[in-house]
């Protein structure tokens, strides 16, 4: 039974690990389907809308390219061009476009923004990525984690360098999954206390645990899987310079990579900056997943899209 249909996606503290299993589980049917030639029209006429305040390749590119393998349709909405950009609120967008598409997602800066468009909604909403979450990229990672590996329950997974979106969706999933968690990050780019206690709470559930460290090297120890992330992300533009100060040590290579697990593999959502937070060596050797783990984005929200709408 789908008890899916209708809700929003706005993090993924609001699912079970149980319902983000079962999206897990039809991606990986639908990524065998698409690979063996027999796609699943199975939101054929349907149409999703897509909001982006913020640039994006991936995101824009899974969404609209998944709507179209399973039948239906998507929009490509920038800011720019919508009303909203000259000051329609966001009550009356949500509004109008619920009589128009079968679902919404948004990228933008507030997460406020996503839940406001979401309360006024009547069709599903996606956060395609806020300040605060990344959603989306965090149920490719765990898709990615289970394909690499065969399991989650118990897996050790580091996250080196800023505490941002990336790294609470990370915390939220992998808290859920019962993984073990350690995220390496110095002192004031730490995640926010609020995300690092709700997966505090969600690993005490699980089975798994939570760590915020911040030295690098604790907490890849014997890591099955490295993270990382830029340490500038998009609107941080004008920190660039002073945090490559900051981050310099939390740099993912080889030094770094040789204290986690022999196997370990090696994950970043890009977009990623060579010789920034990876070495080149390491982002494209032969412990990266990098490229998988972006194809996942593709099939993990084509079974969102199919559960939800
Ligand atoms: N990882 C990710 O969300 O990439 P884009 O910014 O290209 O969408
Ligand atoms: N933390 C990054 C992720 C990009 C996909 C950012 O918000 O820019």
């Amino acid at each position: 039974m789908n008890d899916l249909k209708g809700r929003h996606f706005l993090t993924l503290q609001d699912f079970s690990a149980q319902q983000i299993e079962s999206i897990l589980e039809l991606a990986i049917e639908l990524k065998t389907r698409q690979k063996e030639g027999l796609p699943r029209h199975l939101l054929k006429g349907k149409t999703l809308a897509m909001i982006f305040q913020k640039p994006s390749t991936r995101t824009r590119v899974s969404f609209e390219v998944g709507m179209l393998q399973l039948g239906g349709h998507a929009l490509f909405l920038s800011s720019g061009e919508l009303q909203i950009g000259r000051g329609e609120p966001v009550k009356d967008t949500a509004a109008v476009l619920s009589r128009y598409v079968d679902g919404i997602m948004i990228r933008t800066s507030e997460h406020s923004e996503v839940e406001e468009l979401a309360h006024y909604a009547t069709v599903p909403v996606i956060n395609g990525l806020t300040n605060l979450l990344h959603p989306c990229q965090a149920l490719s990672d765990l898709l990615t984690i289970k394909e690499k590996l065969g399991y989650l329950q118990g897996v050790k997974i580091a996250y080196v360098g800023d505490g941002n979106n990336v790294a609470h969706s990370l915390l939220l999933g992998c808290s859920k999954m019962g993984m073990s968690i350690s995220v390496g990050a110095p002192e004031g780019y730490h995640p926010q206390t609020e995300i690092t206690n709700l997966a505090k709470e969600n690993a005490d559930a699980s089975g798994g645990s939570v760590k915020v460290l911040v030295e690098p090297a604790e907490a890849v120890k014997d890591a099955q899987v490295i993270y990382t992330d830029v340490w500038a992300s998009m609107g941080q533009e004008m920190e660039k310079s002073f945090r490559k100060d900051k981050f310099g040590a939390y740099q993912v290579n080889e030094k770094l990579l040789s204290l986690a697990a022999p196997d370990a593999i090696v994950m970043h959502c890009l977009p990623a900056y060579r010789e920034e937070e990876i070495s080149t060596q390491v982002l494209e050797g032969e412990h990266s997943v990098v490229l998988d783990q972006a194809e996942n984005r593709l099939h993990a929200q084509k079974a969102l899209l199919t559960l939800i709408l």
